[in-house]
Formats: C-alpha cells, sequence, structure tokens
C-alpha cells in the first residue's frame, strides 16, 4: 500500500496533470430488483438513433453484483466512487478535447475490467453522454462475461473482416450505454491492434457520436506489447494500480511506458480504507 502511494507521489511529480488517486474500495455485494436496469433513450439525439438499431440485453443483476458492476446502483455503497471517478476522467478529457479512454495497469488482476465498465456505465449516467465499452484485451477477453453477454458475433468478426461495427455492438438495458464485446482470445493480438483495419475502427467510433466517450479495456502494460500498439490510436490513458498486486518497480516501470502517451490519472483499486465524508 504505501509503494503504491509513493510511486505515485513519485509519478504526480514528474508528470503535468497527474490526479491524485481515486481510491476504490473492495465492492461489496447485495441483491437489488431487477427493475433498476431500464431501457430509456434521449428522444431526437443522436444516442435515440443508436439505441433503436442496437439490441438490447437485460443483464442480470445478481451476476453483475457478483462481478462488482454496480455503478449503475446509486444506493449501492460503493457507487459514489464510480460517480467521482467519473467526473474526475470527464473534467480532464473536456479539457482537452479527448472522447477516446484506454485503461491498463501495471500487471495483471489489477481490476482494470471492473473499473473501466464501472467508469462506462457511470459516464452513460450523465443524460447528455454516451458510453461505448470496447473489450481491445484481446488475449484476455473478459467484459462480456462481467456482463453476462454471450451473443453470437462479436469484436471477433469485426477483427477478422466477417462483421460490420455495429452488427457486434450490444446494449446492455442501461440508458445510453453500449458494449463491444469479444467473445474468444485472438492470436497476433498486438499485431492485429497496431494494423489500419483497428486504426480505421477506432476512428470510425471516436467520429461517429459527438456526445460518445469510448473506453477501452485493455491488458496489462508490463504483459504484452498489446498496449503500446494501440495507445496511439487512443486519445488518453487510464492507470489502475491493484492494491497489492504490483511492486514499486513495475509502477514505475509502467509509467515509464506509457510516458509518451497523455495520462488521465491513477485508480488506487481494491483500498481497504477509503475516505468518503459520512454526510454525502
Ligand atoms: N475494488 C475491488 N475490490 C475487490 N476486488 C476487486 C476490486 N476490483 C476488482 N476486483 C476483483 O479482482 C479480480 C480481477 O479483476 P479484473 O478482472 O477487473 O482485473 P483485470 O486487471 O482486468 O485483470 P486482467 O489482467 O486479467 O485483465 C476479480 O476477481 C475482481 O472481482
Ligand atoms: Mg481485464
Amino acid at each position: 500500500m504505501e509503494r503504491i502511494k509513493e510511486a505515485v507521489e513519485k509519478a504526480k511529480s514528474q508528470r503535468v496533470g497527474l490526479q491524485p488517486p481515486l481510491h476504490v474500495a473492495a465492492v461489496r455485494t447485495a441483491a437489488k430488483p431487477a427493475s433498476e436496469v431500464v431501457q430509456e433513450s434521449l428522444p431526437g439525439t443522436d444516442a435515440d438513433v443508436h439505441y433503436r438499431q442496437t439490441p438490447v440485453v437485460e443483464l442480470d443483476p445478481a451476476h453483475l453484483e457478483s462481478q462488482r458492476i454496480v455503478a449503475h446502483q446509486k444506493s449501492h455503497p460503493v457507487s459514489w466512487a464510480f460517480d467521482l471517478l467519473r467526473t474526475q476522467v470527464l473534467q480532464k478529457m473536456d479539457e482537452n478535447g479527448w472522447r477516446t479512454l484506454a485503461v491498463t495497469s501495471p500487471t495483471m488482476e489489477s481490476g482494470k475490467t471492473v473499473v473501466a465498465i464501472n467508469l462506462a456505465i457511470g459516464i452513460a449516467q450523465q443524460t447528455n453522454r454516451t458510453s461505448l465499452l470496447v473489450d481491445f484485451d484481446l488475449r484476455r477477453p473478459r467484459v462480456a462475461s462481467s456482463l453476462g453477454l454471450n451473443g453470437r458475433i462479436s469484436l471477433n468478426e469485426v477483427l477478422t473482416g466477417n462483421a460490420r461495427v455495429e452488427q457486434a455492438m450490444v446494449n446492455p438495458g442501461i440508458p445510453r450505454f453500449v458494449v463491444l464485446p469479444t467473445l474468444q482470445s485472438m492470436p497476433n493480438s498486438a499485431e492485429l491492434l497496431g494494423s489500419s483495419r483497428v486504426a480505421a475502427l477506432m476512428g470510425e467510433l471516436r467520429e461517429h457520436y459527438s456526445d460518445r466517450i469510448v473506453v477501452v479495456d485493455l491488458p496489462p502494460v508490463l504483459a504484452v506489447d498489446d498496449v503500446l500498439a494501440i495507445l496511439p490510436r487512443i486519445d488518453c490513458v487510464l492507470m489502475v494500480v491493484g492494491n497489492g498486486t504490483s511492486t514499486r518497480k513495475e509502477i514505475d516501470e509502467a509509467m515509464s511506458r506509457l510516458s509518451k502517451f497523455q495520462l488521465v490519472g491513477v485508480v488506487l483499486n481494491k483500498d481497504d480504507a477509503p475516505s468518503r465524508n459520512a454526510y454525502y
């Protein structure tokens, strides 16, 4: 814990614009009624057109909670942390005109996928935004299983040229939230992520809807070169550091590899003592 704080402080002093780490507690679970997950649309907006075209798949609230997906439940004791993260990230992105955000970490199992999904849902909770979550962790794709999605067409078919991107998109029954899931791991993922096909796809996803924020779930920076292959196509990056999952050396090394990209901030995940004013 101490070494993470020190490394983040060090990075802060070295980097312009790096926000203090956001502490995300261990997410507890409690059953919620299915009625909390409802579909609605914004009449007359880009989002309305989008949602009419994208198939809606209702999610299982109990499964979401078991996977620590809680940002859509305003009464959940941890959803405030994702609201705060959402607000900080959007402020920074708006200031810089950034619309695509990568989520990565130094090493495995830091909570990238949990943070990416909750953040994308948190962004969609703002009525003037839509969010698109893309699973570009082509080695260990987990967005679909975390959400409980199991369609037939996914990013796998889009990347092999066998489907159009709209065919792979799913609206998981949460307003203004769309997912581009990956169902199977893919060989040669670094080559794919650095390819002109992925560059064109990222451009299309970024430009198609002006109110959309694209959140991209990635593998860890230190495990594979996939992250460095795709980051030139993404406006900015959020680093998730899991409490106890990376050494200080690994955090330093990851920061150094990301130094030529725009770092929005660092999330300290799995913190055991998050603070929140009791009245708010
Ligand atoms: N804030 C948290 N508190 C407690 N456990 C968490 C928290 N965030 C994530 N986890 C758990 O840690 C494990 C890893 O989470 P997740 O899959 O999001 O990590 P990841 O960084 O995406 O992993 P990978 O490197 O395999 O892609 C999961 O079991 C998840 O439920
Ligand atoms: Mg993951």
